[in-house]
């Protein structure tokens, strides 16, 4: 893949290209619409993603062409103009970035030639931007020998996606992305960054990722209405409760006080979080306990709620989950990820993965008119240079 991509590079840029450099996707196992509610999440990076060849420049332009959007060709700005521009498309993300390392005093002085080729499945709800935002992080520490650690590259590359790109979304994809490790999955607390790493054991049984190929449409609208909703209900509680996230309640303290939250709606809403925050606590334990079958439960007690209470699947996220659920071998299901389509996660033993492909496959295209696509999912380490 490398050795192409630098034969690539030569021809677009005209030049050898210097480093070679990965970021992943991700996939979220469970805690979902958690990490802006100051909750648990449990992520892990996936071994497809995002790989960039990357060249410093004397002079101050930056170039960047990405394989997946060669009908736009390079796209070509001054390291001193950095600024969003539509017609830039998707080289925001990196120029977001560029932005973020200057915003926080590490300054990009010169320019640099940078090729991309993500095989993310793009707009998936896999995270093709936060691992292109990670890949540029990496490629910036390298170039210009910054000491920056994974965490802070975390944190300026999702301030990249939050301020310049403009999508308010939480910390898990880029420390999904950023801080991933082979075999295992991230229990984040997105309330004070705490994380350790728990071995996704599972034995005789693969993690199938299944994309309801709908167009995100109205997604980010949504999700920001999702997120002003969760804001409301937090202080509504505070008039009786001494909180800052409703990470920290319990169910017995949200059924207990939960009258104190005016709009019905949001009482939905908050409750999905404050449950889907324990429920992936639990989630965890189970899965240190081996307890895959309680792991399986609990994905789909996850799916339930995003379903009934926070309201974020659709027709096509339903019907792959409810068709998993009666599959021969299946752990569990739910989908994952911001919502509204995109992507399922299931856990199906080894030996029923195919029928389960098969038979999910066949039947979705029979009710929804278009086919899902599936992959088997490897879980591999975070951002990296190669
Ligand atoms: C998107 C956001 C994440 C998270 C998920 C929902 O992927 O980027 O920060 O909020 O949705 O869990």
């Amino acid at each position: 893949m490398v050795n192409d991509l630098k034969i690539d590079f030569e021809r677009v840029f005209g030049a050898e290209g210097q480093g070679a450099y990965f970021a992943p996707g991700r996939v979220n196992l469970i805690g979902e619409h958690t990490d802006y509610n100051g909750g648990n999440v449990f992520p892990c990076a996936l071994t497809f993603g995002t790989y960039a060849i990357a060249t410093k420049r004397d002079d101050k332009k930056v170039r960047l062409y990405s394989k997946n959007f060669d009908q736009l060709g390079i796209i070509e700005f001054d390291v001193n103009e950095i600024k969003y521009e539509k017609g830039h498309d998707w080289a925001n993300y990196p120029k977001g970035v560029i932005w973020a390392f200057n915003e926080s005093g590490k300054k990009i002085t010169s320019g640099m030639d940078v090729l991309f080729y993500g095989n993310i499945p793009n707009g998936a709800g896999l995270s093709s931007s936060a691992s292109i935002e990670l890949a540029t992080a990496v490629i910036l520490k390298d170039l210009f020998s910054f000491d920056v650690d994974m965490i802070e590259m975390v944190k300026l590359s999702k301030q990249a996606e939050n301020i310049f790109i403009g999508v308010n979304c939480g910390i898990m994809d880029q420390f999904a992305i950023g801080m991933g490790k082979e075999g295992c999955a991230i229990l984040l607390d997105t309330n004070t960054l705490k994380y350790e790493y728990a071995k996704v054991d599972i034995e005789g049984a693969s993690i199938v990722i299944a994309n309801t190929n709908k167009r995100r449409g109205l997604a980010d609208s949504k999700y920001n209405e999702r997120r002003s909703q969760c804001e409301e209900a937090l202080k509504d509680l505070q008039v009786g409760l001494d909180i800052r996230a409703l990470g920290e309640i319990d169910e017995a303290t949200f059924e207990a006080n939960k009258g104190l939250i005016k709009d019905y709606i949001n009482v939905k809403r908050a409750k999905h979080a404050v449950y889907e925050n324990q429920r992936t606590l639990r989630a965890v334990e189970a899965l240190s306990n081996k307890d895959i079958d309680l792991f399986g439960k609990l994905m789909n007690e996850s799916h339930v709620s995003l379903r009934d209470d926070y309201e974020v699947t659709g027709i096509e996220l339903d019907t792959l989950v409810e068709l998993a659920w009666d599959q021969k071998g299946v752990i569990g299901s739910r989908m994952t990820g911001a919502g509204f389509g995109g992507c399922t996660v299931s856990i199906v033993k080894n030996e029923f993965v195919q029928d389960f492909i098969k038979n999910v496959g066949s039947q979705y295209k029979e009710n929804i008119g278009y086919e899902a696509d599936f992959y088997v999912a490897q879980i591999g380490d975070g951002a990296r240079k190669l």
